[in-house]
């Protein structure tokens, strides 16, 4: 079936079976559109990290196809290279990505691979770490690192490939919130310069704060992809996939039900809501002085 162009990845009525018989993918199917923000959630054992290797070739379906930018994947050694120099996958535990000895020759590991001249790799190493703070510790063991600065150096190893789409398993879990900030600084910076982005995130809050599209995972399957603006309504779909609402939404709600705030606009955040919370009082002051 001919996709639509704007269609970068996508998973038609893909199933999977792990070598122990465990379901992975049952009948998923999901499209990621071109340089748009993705969230994927869903409870342990949902299936969002199995989705992510077959997005990337490490899996592949045993029946349904995934395609990548219009074309179904090809699993001979020439495809799977030339679809992991496009798709970036940081995975959820950085023990599973790193082996070099040192930060910057894992980081170089992947450039390196692609063949690209040694200044190139170097440039885009520094880059890449500079964007994860990890400049300083470029010459360190991998394996004296803590969690967080080993799941930075999986980030920085991902980026330095410049991929087209960048599929992130839980790239927040484990990072500071300090890091956590910049890292969705970043991740906004790579939408702006056209890259699609695909995350995992138990944050529902984050999730609905940051995506465009939210793709609801649920016994190995994608139950709904929802533009986040539609999360509000879906309650009872969030609830049965074990996922409460965002804290933002509950909030607006309850200023809704006692007048204090309109339905619209829905904020995504409790800054906005503080915001609106805030015009709505300097109105209220505006009309009392005028009086
Ligand atoms: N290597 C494996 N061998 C056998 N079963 C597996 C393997 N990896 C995952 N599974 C099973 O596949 C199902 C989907 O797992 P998956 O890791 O994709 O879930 P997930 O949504 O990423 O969960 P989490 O939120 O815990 O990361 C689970 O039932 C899991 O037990
Ligand atoms: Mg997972």
């Amino acid at each position: 079936m001919p996709e639509q162009n704007d269609t970068l990845l996508e998973l038609a009525q893909a199933t999977y079976r792990y070598p122990d018989g465990s379901r992975g993918l049952a009948q998923c199917s999901l499209r990621i559109r071109r340089g748009t923000r993705n969230v994927l959630i869903g409870a342990n054992g949902a299936g969002k990290t199995t989705l992510f290797q077959h997005a990337n070739g490490l899996l592949k379906p045993s029946s349904g196809v995934v395609h990548y930018a219009g074309k179904p994947v090809e699993y001979s050694r020439s495809g799977l290279r030339h679809l992991r120099s496009r798709v970036g996958l940081v995975f959820q535990d950085p023990d599973r990505q790193l082996f070099s000895s040192s930060v910057a020759d894992d980081v170089s590991f992947g450039p390196l691979n692609l063949g690209l001249k040694l200044d190139v790799v170097e440039r885009r190493v520094a880059a890449a770490l500079a964007l994860v703070d990890l400049t300083e510790l470029a010459d360190k063991a991998v394996h004296n690192l803590s969690f967080g600065q080993k799941k930075r150096v999986c980030i920085a190893g991902v980026l330095a490939m410049q991929p087209e789409l960048l599929i992130l398993d839980e790239p927040m879990a484990g990072l500071d919130p300090a890091m956590q900030k910049e890292l969705e600084k970043t991740l906004n910076s790579l939408q702006q310069s056209g890259i699609t982005l695909l995350l995992a995130t138990h944050d529902i809050d984050f999730a609905y704060r940051w995506a465009e599209h939210i793709h609801l995972m649920a016994d190995g399957r994608c139950m709904a992809s929802l533009a986040a603006n539609e999360l509000a309504s879906q309650a009872d779909m969030l609830a049965a996939a074990g996922l409460p609402l965002p804290e933002t939404i509950v909030l607006h709600r309850g200023l809704v039900e006692r007048g204090i705030l309109p339905s619209q606009p829905q904020p995504r955040c409790i800054t906005s809501l503080l915001a609106l919370l805030a015009a709505t009082d300097s109105t209220k002051e505006n009309l009392c002085k005028t009086s």
